[in-house]
């Protein structure tokens, strides 16, 4: 049995994540500010939702009290926001939200949830970052760009600390996806639906689980995996 924690998880990639990873009594604990639809999941897992707000990073605080000491094999930090505006024009409380929901949160949920991971067979972290994180990408976003690519630093140090203990932590560099439909709904259906230009969520799915699935001699640091007909990166 693995437990799955996925923080992000009402809609999108990591409500895909939530379909997609978990096997036959796999645990996975779903965190949003949204209850996700969770009638779709797979009979045989046992999923949790815990509402949050990852805009306030006091959320962790009460989220670890819920969650407990229970071991985490696999922990996948999705929850992302970005900008509107131009950056002249984004508010000091729009800057500070994706600043938190995209990277202090993540920060802070694994310092919180280190112990947890420890505790775990698997012990694998999965940071969801962009392309747009990438050096020279040309992403006309700062706020974002900049979390982006703070969760790159974060990978590198986060591994030169838990290297002993064996932790695997991975950042996913991703470009244009085709978040908007489901796993449920099948990889050809986003393939037609926007003619091969944006990666279906399957195809996300299938690389965590080769992550997941390798031996704890390797580890993984980066992988940057641009939509094919993406111009930017
Ligand atoms: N879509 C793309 O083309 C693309 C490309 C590269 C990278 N990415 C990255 O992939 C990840 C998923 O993208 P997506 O397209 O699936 O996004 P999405 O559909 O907008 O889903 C974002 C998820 O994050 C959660 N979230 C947002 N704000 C939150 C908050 N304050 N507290 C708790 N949870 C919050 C949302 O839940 P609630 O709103 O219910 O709280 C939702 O479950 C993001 O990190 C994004 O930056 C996306």
């Amino acid at each position: 049995m693995k437990r799955y924690m996925i923080l992000g998880a009402s809609r999108g990639l990591g409500h895909s994540f939530a379909h997609g990873l978990p096997k036959g009594g796999d645990e996975v604990i779903l965190v949003s500010r949204t209850e996700p639809d969770m009638s779709s999941l797979p009979k045989e897992i046992h999923p949790q939702w815990i509402g949050a707000d990852l805009s306030k990073i006091e959320s962790i605080d009460a989220l670890k009290k819920d969650v407990g000491d229970k071991p985490i094999d696999v922990l996948i930090y999705n929850a992302g926001i970005w900008e509107t505006k131009r950056f002249e024009e984004t508010s000091r409380e729009d800057i500070a939200a994706i600043c938190n929901v995209n990277f202090v949160s993540a920060l802070y949920a694994v310092q919180q949830f280190i112990g947890n991971i420890k505790a775990s067979k698997l012990k694998k972290i999965v940071l969801v970052g962009s392309t747009a994180g990438l050096e020279n990408e040309g992403a006309k976003s700062v706020t974002y760009t900049a979390t982006k690519f703070a969760l790159r630093g974060m990978c590198h140090s986060l591994r030169e600390n838990y290297r002993e203990d064996g932790i695997g932590i991975t950042v996913l560099n991703l470009g244009g996806m085709a978040t908007d439909i489901a796993y449920t709904q099948g990889a050809q259906e986003a393939l037609s639906q926007y003619k091969n230009t944006r990666i279906p969520v399957d195809d996300v799915i299938n690389l965590v689980k080769c992550l997941i699935s390798l031996s704890p001699a390797s580890t993984i640091k980066e992988i940057d995996m641009p939509a094919q007909f993406d111009a930017d990166s």
